[in-house]
């Protein structure tokens, strides 16, 4: 049974593009929305922090490619584990094409595209809410759309995280990024996907169970058992429990 209410909402996912000049980025969001069809309305919500979000507050468009079953994790890695701040998503990636808006629709893993203008912008803090009226759309593939529930469970790796044992750390239950550390602060944001602190969970590996043997220290020979019984005799040079010491495996 999940453990967090929240986790219980639904959620599609999107390559969210904008293009300005001749620059064109796109990052994964799980957060859109139709909300009137009349006229045609859907909203977005984009980490402040995310370049994407910059572009479309200085050019007001935006196409949002619907992820399809068939996406993979490298997708996902590529729009949604790096920064057009830094990098060009669109350097040698093929599977795009340009839209009516001059913004980039994503081929590959994706089942449709909708364009869109942005007719308000909602200040949420860490996010922006962009309110926008639909100006193209186009289905591109009969494959079942992908929700975050069939990412966590088909297509994200699960997470292989190094744990020091008996600690505890932090995974990001959104691309498996590894805190390495407890507690994880409060304000802390996942430097791959920027998720918050709060969609990280606390695991813990057990330690080992520690094993003991007792070694003979005039012969060498192994007694695998701990307590050494007392009147024990090393069968190899006949010393006593008293010649061994306790080694910890
Ligand atoms: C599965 C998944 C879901 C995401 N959902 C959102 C989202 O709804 N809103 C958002 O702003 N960022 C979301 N992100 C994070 C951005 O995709 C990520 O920070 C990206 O690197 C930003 O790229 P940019 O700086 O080029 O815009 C998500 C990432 C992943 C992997």
């Amino acid at each position: 049974m999940a453990k967090n209410p929240m986790n219980n909402l639904s959620y599609g996912l999107f390559v969210l593009t904008a293009a300005e000049g001749e620059k064109h980025n796109g990052c994964i969001i799980n957060t859109v929305t139709q909300v009137t069809t009349e006229p045609n309305q859907i909203t977005i919500a984009v980490n402040k922090a995310n370049y994407t979000n910059e572009m479309i507050r200085r050019t007001g468009k935006f196409t949002v490619s619907v992820l399809s079953e068939e996406a993979d994790f490298d997708l996902f890695k590529h729009f949604g584990f790096q920064s057009g701040r830094n990098v060009d998503k669109f350097a040698d990636f093929t599977d795009a094409r340009p839209v009516e808006n001059g913004t980039m629709c994503i081929t590959r893993g994706t089942n449709a595209y909708i364009s869109a203008k942005v007719v308000q912008e909602i200040d949420l803090s860490t996010h922006t809410l962009f309110l926008a009226e639909v100006t193209a759309s186009e289905v591109l593939a009969d494959v079942p759309s992908a929700t975050y529930a069939y990412y966590h469970a088909h297509i994200k790796p699960a997470p292989a995280p190094k744990k020091p044992e008996g600690k505890a750390v932090w995974v990001c239950q959104i691309c498996g990024y590894v805190y390495e550390g407890d507690p994880i602060p409060a304000d802390f944001i996942c430097p791959l996907c920027k998720h918050p602190a709060s969609d990280f969970e606390r695991q813990v590996q057990p330690a080992k169970e520690e094993k003991a043997v007792w070694v003979c220290n005039i012969c060498g020979y192994v007694y695998e058992g701990d307590p050494i019984p007392a009147d024990f005799i090393c069968p190899l040079c006949k010393h006593p429990a008293s010649d061994f010491s306790r080694k910890v495996e």
